[in-house]
């Protein structure tokens, strides 16, 4: 099991009840699942719940943040905002939660932050953990009944957070170009680097 020296003084119940005021109930119910999913995907890899479950409770703290707001806030902090993000600037509520985490002193490990400022596309350098919370944030029980393909995400995470995470932005990529998305450069990125770490096991689990 990995564990981590830099635990946050609150735990995620606490952080839970300082959120729950905040934010919509909707938006509440759908952190409650994907904690659960993160929970029991933590346990299957034997990696340390206690840091999973807090990144999971954290991880949308400004999802409900209207774009506008989101946008102006990254650009009174001078954040670099690409392309993606300025025609859909929910994608910052990713980088703007992990700061405002930090800031109100409600998370100070820098490891659960970072895992919230990447949750939307991934990151090369997730841990294990921050796997588990971004996979558990995709497939939670409401996103797998709108979007069947995720099963097949649900079946490799069993086995593997990052062949999981790969499988999702393959999907992802795949819709987005049949629907002629912006592609979030992020994503791409991410995709490109599990892709070349993974090589032949993404493969063979493909097939
Ligand atoms: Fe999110
Ligand atoms: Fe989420």
């Amino acid at each position: 099991m990995t564990t981590y020296l830099d635990r946050d003084a609150i735990g995620r119940d606490v952080l839970r009840a300082r959120m729950i005021p905040l934010l919509p109930a909707g938006l509440v119910k759908h952190i409650d699942r994907v904690v659960a999913t993160a929970e029991s995907l933590a346990r299957r890899h034997g990696l340390d719940v206690e840091t999973t479950v807090l990144m999971a409770q954290a991880h949308d703290v400004l999802r409900a943040t209207p774009a506008a707001e989101l946008l102006a806030e990254a650009e009174r902090r001078r954040l670099p905002v690409n392309e993606a993000e300025r025609s859909a600037p929910i994608l910052l509520h990713g980088p703007l939660g992990a700061i405002a985490l930090s800031e109100r002193g409600w998370v100070r490990d820098p490891i659960v932050l970072h895992a919230v400022r990447f949750h939307t596309a991934g990151h090369p350098d997730l841990t294990p953990e921050g796997w588990a919370m971004v996979i558990a944030d995709k497939i939670e029980p409401s996103k797998r009944r709108r979007w069947p393909a995720l099963e097949a995400v649900v079946e490799i995470a069993e086995y593997s957070l990052e062949i999981a995470a790969l499988t999702y932005l393959d999907l992802l990529h795949a819709q987005g170009r049949r629907r002629g998305w912006v592609v979030d450069p992020a994503a791409e990125t991410t995709r490109q680097a599990l892709r070349e770490r993974l090589g032949a096991s993404a493969r063979s689990a493909a097939t």
